[in-house]
């Protein structure tokens, strides 16, 4: 069995990209600049902004972080987006999510120049996507595939069960595994909260990628023996003797499904360090795109 490390995949592409920063900056250019806005203080989102920005600085990225008071109109955040959507220093714009109840978030997502969606969560970037077009590829999902290619993992014929459908990763994810590309050409189910024989079509499974946000949900019994595990889930579970009183649980109970599979991510230390890696290389890409 194999742990499927995102820090070392991760270290990997940000080795990569400071590279090609600092090459760069050698070559009088200016360095691209990622702006990342978040409304409210949730926790969980807190700690992701400051992970993003922390990453930027350590690959030589500019990141500005703007922040907004929970309470905010809608039109405050749509100026603030057209703005950056106009300023030419700003390659890649990303709107922290979830977003406090009286604001749209589709309305948020649309209003985002597409070629500064390094979220690829826009309507036209996802249509790219489905149509194998290039495109900002979400964050999550790339981040995912990132890690498939670190490690070599053969796909090609392979049955995928990917359980969640969300924008963000399930949808998305699917996609990807299906496309006639190197790390796709999977056959996929998609399985969501109105599926039945859940456990049936996941012992199908050579591939299992868990993003429904349920901690611990895939139990061993419901894994074939040597499948794949991607664990999606970052879930806060309250914990008392926990130093901050929570802990990060997976959508996986990961040491019985360990025990039965060829590999497996970790949480913490898998696809969420691999979610950075893939939003700083659309950031990169941006920045080409527009340069
Ligand atoms: N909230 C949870 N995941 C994401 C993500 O990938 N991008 C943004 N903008 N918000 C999120």
């Amino acid at each position: 069995m194999i742990v499927l490390d995102g820090k070392i995949a991760s270290q990997s592409v940000k080795d990569s990209l400071k590279q090609q920063v600092a090459d760069l900056m050698e070559a009088g250019k200016r360095a691209p600049h990622l702006a990342v806005i978040i409304v409210g203080n949730n926790g969980a989102s807190e700690t992701y902004v400051a992970s993003k920005v922390k990453n930027c600085a350590e690959i030589g990225f500019t990141s500005t972080l703007i922040r907004l008071e929970s309470e905010i109109d809608e039109n405050v955040l749509l100026l603030q987006i057209e703005a950056l959507n106009n300023d030419a220093g700003i390659d890649g714009i990303l709107v922290q999510l979830p977003l406090p109840k009286q604001i749209n978030e589709q309305k948020v997502i649309e209003a985002i120049d597409p070629a500064k969606d390094v979220d690829g969560f826009h309507p036209v970037n996802v249509g790219k996507l489905v149509q194998g077009l290039p495109t900002f590829i979400s964050a999550t999902p790339f981040g995912i595939m990132l890690l498939l290619e670190y490690y070599k993992i053969e796909t090609k014929g392979k049955h995928a069960v990917v359980i969640g459908r969300s924008n963000i990763v399930g949808r998305p994810m699917s996609i990807l595994l299906s496309s006639n590309s190197k790390f796709g050409n999977c056959t996929v189910t998609i399985c969501h909260s109105h599926t039945a024989n859940l456990k049936e079509i996941c012992l199908q499974g050579d591939i299992i990628v868990a993003a429904l946000g349920k901690p611990e949900f895939v139990k061993a019994d419901m894994v074939k023996a040597g499948a794949i595990i991607i664990d999606v889930g970052i879930t806060r579970v309250e914990d008392a003797t926990a130093k901050k009183g929570f802990r990060i649980k997976g959508d996986v109970a990961y040491d019985e499904v360990a025990a039965k599979a060829s590999a497996i991510t970790p949480v913490p230390g898998g696809v969420g360090l691999m979610t950075i890696a893939g939003l700083l290389k659309n950031t990169l890409q941006a920045y080409h795109d527009r340069s």
